[in-house]
């Protein structure tokens, strides 16, 4: 009988996405979750904290693959090196994390957070896999939502994106998951190049609203990373096919 796989942020975005796939896969689910949950249809859920260290050595018992998809504003890096402790521990054979395209150079504290996860990871002893992914466009409408709240929208100049549908991060990280130990894998972006300002107003449109747009600059170090777009993976990352036009047909059209 083969283990269940323990997935960390189970209950969040990536891991809504990531669960259904598992078990279509024909995979028993173990979910950490601060939360109590009924657990149902082979989806088990523990409660724990991360960043606590709590409930740790429950949800590791008997695991082999962890996919590592928890995560926050702040401390990742901590997180992390609670989770890989715990994992050493428990003899896990495989331990898969999420990261994001940008954690070894843009110098913002969720960057560096990741950077630090990521060592936790490599350094870890066990053996990994690490994907860095794009924004998705989950947290990109809720960006550009924010801002369209405002009665003049900003509009930092030079800033990109490359959004990617979370769906096919996870099914990237599903597929990486049930096979062999990888190391940091190519980069997962979306298909198209954005500046902020034409995802904006690309929400605007879908969604009938109509805003004042202002340029503005962001200052110092970040600013002048994110001009030089060392937030965006442009050569020999894998791409996804859903557009941020086709995610807004979906969820705001
Ligand atoms: N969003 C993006 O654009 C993006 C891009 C690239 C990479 N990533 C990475 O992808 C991962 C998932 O992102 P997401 O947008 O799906 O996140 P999300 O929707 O905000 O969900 C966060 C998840 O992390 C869990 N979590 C947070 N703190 C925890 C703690 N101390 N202990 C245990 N669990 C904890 C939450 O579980 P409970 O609330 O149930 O405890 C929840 O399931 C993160 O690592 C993020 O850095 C995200």
């Amino acid at each position: 009988m083969t283990s269940p796989i323990l997935v960390t942020g189970g209950t969040g975005t990536l891991g809504g996405h990531v669960v259904p796939l598992l078990r279509a896969a024909g995979r028993d689910v173990r979910v950490l979750s601060r939360r109590a949950r009924e657990s149902a249809d082979g989806v088990a859920y523990v409660t724990g904290d991360l960043l606590k260290g709590e409930g740790l050595e429950a949800a590791l018992d008997g695991i082999e693959t962890v996919l590592h998809l928890a995560g926050g504003p702040k401390g990742d890096d901590e997180a992390t090196r609670n989770l890989v402790r715990a994992a050493s521990r428990a003899g896990v054979r495989h331990l898969v994390y999420i990261s994001v395209i940008g954690a070894d150079t843009l110098p913002l504290g969720y960057f560096r957070a990741k950077l630090g996860a990521e060592r936790a990871v490599a350094d870890s002893g066990l053996p990994w896999t690490t994907l860095r992914a794009a924004q998705f466009h989950d947290l990109t409408l809720k960006v550009v939502r924010g801002m369209a709240k405002l009665p003049v929208v900003p509009a930092p100049g030079g800033l990109r994106w490359q959004p990617v549908d979370a769906r096919e991060v996870a099914a990237r990280l599903v597929e990486l998951a049930l096979g062999e130990p990888a190391g940091l894998v190519a980069d997962l972006a979306g298909p198209k190049l954005y500046g902020l300002d034409e995802l904006t107003r690309g929400y605007l449109r879908a969604s009938g609203k109509r805003r004042l747009m202002m340029p503005v600059r962001i200052p110092g170090k970040a600013g002048r990373a994110y001009r030089a777009g060392e937030n965006l993976s442009l050569e020999g990352a894998a791409v996804g096919e859903r557009t941020w036009e086709d995610f807004l047909a979906e969820r705001v059209g």
